[in-house]
């Protein structure tokens, strides 16, 4: 048994907060009976109506996926190109990506039905760690990257302090590997911030969220979180 608006989140009607409302606003009813009070907890066979349209209960699922380049973080495109949900086919819950990284980035995306996980894990105050690995033109050094380090201002607003550490430089091609740790997510943040600092980015790539990485994966390949992956994701959102 789950709580009625912990469920509602994971079924992507709103968030808990927002399914409160919606509960005490007298718009949910759970078979067929109106419910106004937050205490009530629902089964998996218990009908749920949001506005009088039934809500399909899923089981939450959680997959960490490896995003090749070309590809679309999105459910579906209206342009048909390629998307992340076309390498889930064989999954039959309702899922979509938990952020979103950049067309041409690749790497570690995590995808999930349950939106209560999603925004947990998207917002930046919960601070998660993700590691970006960069290609870029120039040549980096400690130096330059440094106002990384204390936060970079990107369209009016400071970047929180991020860390980094120069792979490898290429002298002969005029090139650098950049290791980038943010917890923020702003669009195309981590390209934002090479680039202010005098480094285009050249090739882009997530390689860790959290504690989850990419080894034993290639581009394309999926593989379920382990129930203890998840609650560990869970405590490293909690963590304030
Ligand atoms: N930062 C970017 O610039 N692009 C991404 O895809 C992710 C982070």
């Amino acid at each position: 048994m789950e709580r009625l608006q912990k469920v509602m989140a994971h079924c992507g009607v709103a968030s808990r907060r927002k399914s409160e409302e919606l509960i005490q606003a007298g718009r949910v009813t759970v078979n067929g009976k109106k419910v106004t009070e937050l205490g009530v907890k629902v089964n998996p066979s218990d009908k749920i109506e949001v506005d009088g349209v039934p809500i399909y209960q899923e089981q939450p699922v959680y997959y960490l996926f490896y995003k090749p380049k070309n590809v679309i973080s999105a459910v579906s495109d209206d342009k048909d190109r390629p998307v992340v949900n076309d390498y889930f086919t064989r999954v039959p819950e309702r899922i979509f990506p938990v952020g979103r990284l950049d067309y041409d980035t690749s790497g570690l995306l995590l995808m999930t039905n349950d939106g209560e996980f999603a925004n947990l894990l998207t917002h930046p105050k919960h601070e998660i760690d993700k590691v970006y690995v960069a290609k870029v033109k120039g040549i980096a050094t400690k130096e330059a990257l440094k106002p990384l380090r204390n936060g970079i201002r990107i369209e009016g607003r400071k970047t929180a302090p991020a860390r980094f550490k120069v792979l490898s430089t290429d002298h002969r091609k005029g090139t650098s590997v950049v290791e980038l740790i943010i917890h923020e997510g702003r669009n195309h943040q981590v390209k934002n911030m090479l680039s202010v600092v005098g480094f285009p980015v050249m090739k882009l790539k997530r390689e860790k969220v959290g504690t989850l990485d990419l080894i034993g994966l290639n581009p394309g390949d999926y593989r379920e979180l382990t129930k203890k992956e998840v609650s560990q994701l869970y405590v490293l959102a909690n963590k304030e």
